[in-house]
């Protein structure tokens, strides 16, 4: 359990109480070559927030850049739905009213088809960068040809991330595992790089691997060592030692498990407070409160159990009550019994770390499928 100390404000890099965003996004650009924006971002400190299928929507980017992460990257779309013209993507992909440095990511077995995506989340949304997924692992991912299969052959891979690079006028990146079933991503990295990449985001597991075991980030370090764009290191990064360790190497660092139900990581990871248990309260309101304005209504609310159970775990409470969560009283009704804390009692609602609430999200037109979660 955190110390019960008052935090001071967090660090904000989006629209909040402390005011205008700060600090540069991709997308602001590098100058004469947009593929320099990777570079000037990991001359700054912080954490970017990892692609989590289920998990890296508007709601919670929105908060994740509030407490300091330095971009956030939406979870993997498929290329070939979007080609096709089904809105899913869309839904899934779009930005929140103000969103800087969105960087939305695609898996796609096929360069036509991932030109075409692209140039749909162009037009629909203007993202600062696009990212290929090369490292999902899940069966239904695997079996198009996408994901971590791509790995399996560097000159499709390369011949993706072109023709996205041709299709839009924006940065492309890729992100990565470490191999198949052991170190070997030297070579599609390269490939990748040389069509046109401007960072890489390795993984620091193999696909067998999965999630088991630790990030290996000697190896995350070796495959930096061998390119010239930045390298973003993913695994394991959840307090501020792994996070120092991490940019000693000259890597930059992503987030992923470390943030649910913990936005305010990417403070912390840079020396900020624990927050108070009021604190973690009072986000985890705004984030439900915040998902059920952008999904319209209390009836999307059990997909964001898992994340509540998160806070309550972050404070030490029993999660029973949080994991059957239906509607906003009933989440206000757990935090009182859980923790004697009211989410709306001035006192806690002061430590919202933002203002205004969410829209409710655009609805494309056009047909939905269902997705494959990583
Ligand atoms: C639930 C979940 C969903 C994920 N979805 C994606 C995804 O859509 N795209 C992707 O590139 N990686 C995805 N990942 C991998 C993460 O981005 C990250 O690389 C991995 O979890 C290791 O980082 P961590 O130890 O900080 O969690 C997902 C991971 C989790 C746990």
């Amino acid at each position: 359990m955190p110390a019960p100390s008052p935090a001071p404000p967090p660090a904000l890099t989006e629209p909040g109480r402390a005011g205008p965003a700060r600090g540069p996004s991709p997308g602001d650009g590098g100058g004469d070559d947009p593929r320099r924006c990777f570079a000037r971002l990991l001359a700054a400190d912080g954490a970017a927030l990892a692609p989590m299928a289920g998990y890296t929507d508007a709601p919670f980017r929105r908060l994740a850049r509030a407490y300091g992460a330095t971009w956030a990257v939406s979870e993997m779309v498929s290329a070939r739905a979007l080609a096709l013209g089904d809105a899913t993507g869309l839904a899934i992909s779009a930005p929140h009213p103000g969103e800087r440095g969105l960087v939305l990511q695609l898996f796609a077995a096929d360069p036509g088809e991932a030109a075409a995506a692209a140039g749909r989340l162009f037009v629909a949304f203007a993202p600062a960068a696009l990212d290929l997924n090369m490292g999902c692992p899940v069966r239904k991912v695997v079996q198009r040809g996408c994901g971590v299969e791509l790995m399996r052959d560097p000159g499709r891979a390369a011949a993706i991330v072109a023709a996205i690079g041709a299709a839009v006028p924006l940065p492309v990146t890729a992100k990565t595992r470490l191999g198949l079933d052991r170190v070997a991503a030297r070579e599609v990295v390269s490939a990748v790089v040389e069509a046109g990449a401007a960072a890489i985001a390795v993984h620091g597991r193999t696909a067998t691997q999965k999630y088991a075991g630790e990030a290996d980030w000697d190896a995350i370090a070796e495959i930096a060592a061998a390119v010239d764009v930045p390298v973003i290191g993913s695994g394991d990064v959840a307090d501020a030692t792994a996070y120092a360790r991490a940019r000693a190497r000259g890597l930059g660092v992503m987030v992923a498990r470390g943030a649910l139900g913990r936005p305010w990581v990417f403070r912390e990871l840079l020396g900020g407070a624990a927050p108070s248990p009021q604190e973690v309260v009072a986000v985890s309101w705004r984030h439900a409160r915040d998902h059920v304005a952008w999904y319209g209504g209390e009836r999307a609310l059990p997909r964001l159990r898992g994340q509540l159970a998160a806070y309550a775990e972050r404070l030490g409470v029993a999660r029973g009550a949080f994991v059957r969560v239906a509607t906003l009283e009933d989440l206000a009704a757990a935090w009182r019994a859980a923790a004697g804390i009211d989410p709306v009692a001035p006192d806690v609602a002061a430590l919202d770390p933002l203002v205004d609430t969410l829209p409710r999200c655009p609805r494309p037109p056009g047909r939905r499928r269902r997705r494959p979660r990583a």
